[in-house]
């Protein structure tokens, strides 16, 4: 029965780093998966984790199962951390949260539970989105469509093309919103943008779908959960995916969180009942290891702030590598304007180069990023950017 499978091409992101870790040339630069590297190019164990896992693993007394809703303590601190520390929306009855495997697991949950109070719900995701939020969402069976989002000749939002798409859409449908940091192009909704939006969601009987995956990464941790709680605090209803894979470093131990706000309290516990279950039949329980470090670093006080005086740094080597690679890249290729890579956050930019320049940025190069140009600004290094932005300049032919 196996022999009939195709063999399918590789991820479009996960690909870029096979071919990458292939290479072997000394000038190589990844721009290709969104981590975090530091000066060294080295993406580094934030010492808060460290200091958290030592206390984790020396209190620990057994490995058995957690729960399908993983661990009170982590979905406690993450309620806080996305929905506000003065408890108005985080301690909510018409709040639940379910611990889940990253950001991606979330996800997924989100849709499932989206599936299960309506299997024909359409879910509308920007254009572009993340590559890996249609395989995420549609795998659950519901229906995707785009609305417009970006706007090349700015690099800001296409925001009244995205509005009056999102006026057209038929009640109950789905949007899905970043909070911050918007994946891939970096350009990311004003607070103004965001009533705006808070507005029509409420007008059209829209519910929300915010992926959070970068608090903290575009315009620091309250900041960057602005949009989301004004959703939340305006609208009857919301589902937001929480990943700690870049704000904590932890990406390999998958550690991520679902909150959904609920009419009510009711509505709220009926919707735990249906994610546990579908946790227990997807994976049965999350992993441990990294929500416990997570929980560990927001339930001290002390750990709390060495971690947010690390991302906070994070941040500011984001920004700092965004002022630096636009004003090489215009002094590189002058007729050329890259100023939106300036004026965007979080992680990623586009270049708006052709895929083909991609190609040979790669193949004569040694410098990777995704066909569509999206290039992961945390993924330079100051010394690097002379080179990159001559490399730009010479596939570009100019
Ligand atoms: C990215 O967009 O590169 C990251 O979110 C990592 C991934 O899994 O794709």
């Amino acid at each position: 029965m196996l022999e009939h499978l195709d063999r399918l091409a590789p991820d479009p992101i996960l690909g870029l780093m096979a071919a990458y870790r292939a290479d072997s040339d000394a000038r190589k630069i990844d721009l290709g998966v969104g981590v975090y590297r530091d000066e060294q190019g080295e993406t580094p164990i934030m010492q808060a984790v460290r200091t958290a896992e030592r206390a984790v693993l020396e209190r620990q007394t057994t490995k058995t199962y957690v729960a399908p809703a993983g661990n009170p303590a982590f979905n406690a601190a993450m309620r806080r951390l996305a929905l506000g520390a003065d408890g108005a929306l985080s301690e909510s009855p018409r709040v639940c949260a379910v611990q889940a495997p990253g950001g991606c697991g979330a996800l997924r949950l989100g849709a499932e539970l989206l599936r299960a109070a309506d299997p024909h719900t359409t879910v509308y995701v920007s254009s572009p989105t993340w590559a890996n939020h249609v395989p995420l969402l549609s795998g659950s069976g519901l229906k995707l469509e785009r609305y417009p989002y970006y706007d090349p000749a700015t690099g800001g939002v296409a925001f009244e093309a995205m509005m009056r798409a999102l006026e057209g859409l038929a009640p109950r449908s789905v949007v899905l919103l970043h909070a911050s940091c918007h994946n891939p192009t970096g350009a990311d909704l004003t607070p103004t943008q965001w009533q705006q939006v808070c507005d029509l969601l409420q007008r059209r009987a829209l519910v929300p779908f915010i992926d959070m995956a970068y608090q903290g990464l575009g315009e620091g941790l309250e900041a960057d959960a602005a949009g989301l709680r004004l959703l939340c605090t305006a609208l009857p209803e919301a589902l937001i995916a929480v990943s700690c894979s870049k704000n904590f470093g932890l990406y390999r131990e998958r550690v991520g969180c679902l909150l959904v706000l609920g009419e009510s309290a009711a509505a709220a516990e009926a919707a735990l009942t249906q994610l546990t279950r579908i946790a227990r039949g997807l994976y049965s329980m999350p992993p441990d290891h990294g929500a416990a470090i997570v929980a560990e670093i927001l339930g001290s006080e002390t750990l709390r702030a060495a971690w947010r005086a690390e991302l906070d740094g994070m941040r500011a080597r984001i920004m700092q590598l965004r002022a630096a690679v636009a004003a090489a890249l215009a002094a590189a290729c002058p007729s050329k304007d890259f100023s939106h890579i300036l004026r965007q956050r979080g992680m990623f930019s586009y270049l708006g180069i052709s895929a083909e320049v991609v190609r040979v940025l790669r193949e004569q190069h040694h410098v990777y990023m995704t066909d569509d140009s999206r290039v992961n600004v945390a993924g330079l290094r100051m010394q690097s950017i002379p080179y990159f932005a001559a490399a730009v300049a010479q596939a570009l032919g100019r």
